[in-house]
């Protein structure tokens, strides 16, 4: 259960004599930082009204770095595991000036009844614990602080958003896919994530993508890609394939950029300099969505704006680059016989039209091949409940 994460600012009298945050006082911070994000959330009330109690009973630490008075800590909570009578919470400690992860802990509660036995959880204090919040967390992943969207339990769907936006864009999904564990990243230099100096490629975003699976601990997902996010699909099952479960892959297209298109990623990135992001969002607002969705989804055409707005032109510059230089993945087509691929096109996309998707899932051995009705390149937002449907409906299939 994502959450705003909590802050705490560090005072010399919590520090032992070498100026550092002392151990004891950090194991504090973690107490406390639990004990508001249960008050927070389900709040506390919950487990004295079914007479219960959650009971740590095991609680393991590791520090990372130091941390000094003045610093603020923020700490975000999320509760990887739901059990018959107990629940494991996962906690990080980022220092806020720097992003830098200094210390993690993952403690695991026994509900208890009111002779100390373990006793399985309260179905209301279940559903407490595993409802939908609309906070994110922050992982230090390749040097980036990727801010990313995690939900629900079981096996795992890694949603990778497309250019230029964020992970907002599979909010639809990330609410309506009940039985899978959600992930959904902003991508380096979008959403909320930080962007490290110097250009990037697409395999720099499909690392931080296998950093943000090793930070959950999860060993294979479906991955499920949107344009861009496409392009880091095809990078993930080109150098990770052990770690694709399954592939979604939604107005995309395996081929590299034209001379043409190059030229005009070229060209967007010296706007996007001279004039901000507003060049991009000018340009690009209108082919993102169908001519139709313009006017049915007005809000939903102007939260897409801010976003593009809101995106910092280094984040711009570098996915420019990265998708101006992204290689050629048509060779890998025919190779992805042995992984579930699903092909999703917007019947009226006028960036991947679906005559192009439509050709990829052929080339693709056993590829299912879909069209969104309604939909220009961003289906998720524009037909959320067909996109999510069809992608539940591939997920259910899956051995
Ligand atoms: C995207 O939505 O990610 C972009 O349209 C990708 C591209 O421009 O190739």
């Amino acid at each position: 259960m994502p959450q705003a994460p909590i802050e705490f600012t560090i005072y010399p009298d919590q520090c032992d004599t070498w100026g550092h945050l002392n151990q004891a006082a950090f194991l504090q911070f973690f107490e406390r930082a639990r004990w508001e994000h249960l008050a927070r959330g389900p709040g506390m009330e919950i487990f004295r009204a079914a007479g219960v109690w959650p009971a740590v009973r095991r609680a393991t630490v590791d520090y990372h770095a130091q941390v000094l008075p003045g610093d603020v800590l923020r700490f975000t909570q999320t509760l990887p595991a739901l059990g018959r009578t107990s629940f494991t919470m996962k906690q990080a400690a980022v220092r806020a000036k720097d992003g830098v992860t200094v210390a993690t802990a993952e403690v695991v509660f026994v509900c208890v009844d009111p002779a100390g036995s373990p006793t399985p959880l309260p179905d209301q204090v279940r559903s407490a614990l595993s409802m939908p919040t609309d906070g994110v967390t922050r992982r230090t992943i390749n040097g980036v602080t990727v801010a990313l969207e995690e939900r629900g339990s079981g096996p795992a769907i890694l949603m990778i958003h497309g250019y230029p936006l964020a992970r907002t864009l599979w909010r639809h999904g990330v609410d309506h896919l009940p039985g899978w564990r959600r992930i959904a990243p902003d991508l380096r230099g979008m959403g909320e994530s930080s962007l490290p100096d110097g250009p990037a490629s697409i395999s720099d975003y499909a690392d931080d993508m296998i950093g943000v699976l090793d930070a959950l601990e999860v060993k294979r997902a479906v991955v499920c890609g949107l344009s861009m996010g496409g392009y880091v699909a095809f990078d993930l099952v080109r150098r990770h394939r052990d770690r694709v479960a399954g592939l979604i892959l939604i107005s995309t297209r395996a081929e590299a950029d034209t001379g043409d298109a190059r030229r005009g990623r070229d060209e967007s990135a010296a706007r996007a300099a001279a004039e901000g992001a507003v060049a991009i969002a000018d340009s690009m607002l209108s082919r993102l969505f169908a001519p139709d969705s313009l006017t049915r989804i007005p809000g939903t055409v102007a939260e897409v704006r801010s976003g593009i707005l809101a995106m910092p032109v280094p984040g711009i510059l570098a996915a420019l680059i990265a998708l101006r230089d992204r290689p050629d993945s048509r060779p890998l087509l025919p190779t992805l016989g042995n992984i579930p691929v699903l092909v999703i096109a917007g019947a009226a996309d006028v960036i991947t039209p679906p005559q192009g998707m439509h050709a990829m899932a052929q080339a693709i051995p056993g590829a299912g091949y879909v069209v969104v009705p309604g939909a220009g390149h961003l289906a998720p937002l524009e037909q959320p409940d067909v996109t999510t449907d069809t992608i539940a409906r591939f997920l259910r299939k899956l051995p």
